[in-house]
């Protein structure tokens, strides 16, 4: 299996604090944005990493990770998203350096309390398909919202207005190959993004998709309140922990 960070973006809903440099390099407590997700895929035993990244400030990310060796790694690649066309639009630039593999995707800006070593073996397990990870949310709406049924995912809405349950879609997703044929077909959103949700549901009409509901906390960090919540976290129970 392969790892993939997708950090491309604007990361608009940080503005100004993402006018000259990417939201994946501030500071999120005592580390980088973009270390935690990487940390989350080499805890899982997954140390063959794409950074996908766009914008301006892309070459500091070269110079922050450099080859990787603060994750113990021999070697990182990088591919460079033009424009922000969503993040299925920065997934397909995986598509070369997934080869034949299986993937796990993790969004640039999630961070996790533990690790997702027993979801990627289950995903290993099932396979081929695909399989989300859900979190329990009071937010529900500013995320993709899932509607499970004896354990099988049902729907998986963007965004609603009105969610039918407070389960939210986090930002690692378990991929087979496929998951490249998927992204041709997808059209852009109504926020015109090529959008993950909508993967995820053609996973679930091939009736190719599982779902695991995450143990311990998950944030985004691509708010102002989520960015401060997420440090908080950190400082308070530690992050990509391996002991819980
Ligand atoms: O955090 C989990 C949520 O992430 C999911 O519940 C949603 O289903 C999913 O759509 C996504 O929602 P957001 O609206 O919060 O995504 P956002 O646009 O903030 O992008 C999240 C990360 O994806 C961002 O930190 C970097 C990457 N990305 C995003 C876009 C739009 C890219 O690499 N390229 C892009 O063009």
């Amino acid at each position: 299996m392969k790892g993939v960070v997708l950090a491309g973006g604007l990361g608009s809903r940080l503005y100004p604090l993402t006018k000259i440099t990417n939201k994946h390099l501030l500071p999120v407590f005592d580390k980088p944005m973009i270390y935690y997700p990487i940390q989350c895929l080499v805890n899982a035993g997954i140390d063959d990493i794409l950074i996908v990244t766009g914008g301006n400030s892309a070459g500091h990310f070269l110079q922050l990770l450099r080859n990787g060796s603060d994750f113990g790694l021999k070697r990182l690649n990088y591919a460079y998203q033009e424009g922000e066309g969503g993040i299925a639009d920065a997934l397909k630039l995986a598509e070369h350096f997934a080869e034949d593999e299986d993937i796990c995707v993790v969004l640039g800006d999630n961070i996790i309390e533990r690790n997702i070593k027993k979801a990627v073996d289950d995903f290993e397990a099932q396979g081929g398909g695909a399989k989300i990870l859900l979190k329990e949310v009071h937010d529900p709406q500013r995320f993709g919202v899932a509607t499970i049924d004896g354990g099988m995912v049902r729907k998986i809405v963007e965004k609603p207005k009105e969610p039918e349950t407070n389960l939210a879609v986090i930002g690692i997703y378990l991929y087979d190959n496929t998951v490249f044929d998927i992204c041709r077909t997808l059209k852009p959103s109504s926020r015109g993004e090529l959008e993950i949700t909508d993967v995820n549901n053609e996973y679930l009409r091939q009736g190719k998709l599982t779902c695991e509901v995450l143990q311990g906390w998950w944030t985004d960090a691509g708010t102002f309140e989520s960015l401060y919540r997420s440090a908080t976290l950190i400082r308070e129970n530690g992050a990509n922990r391996m002991d819980l």
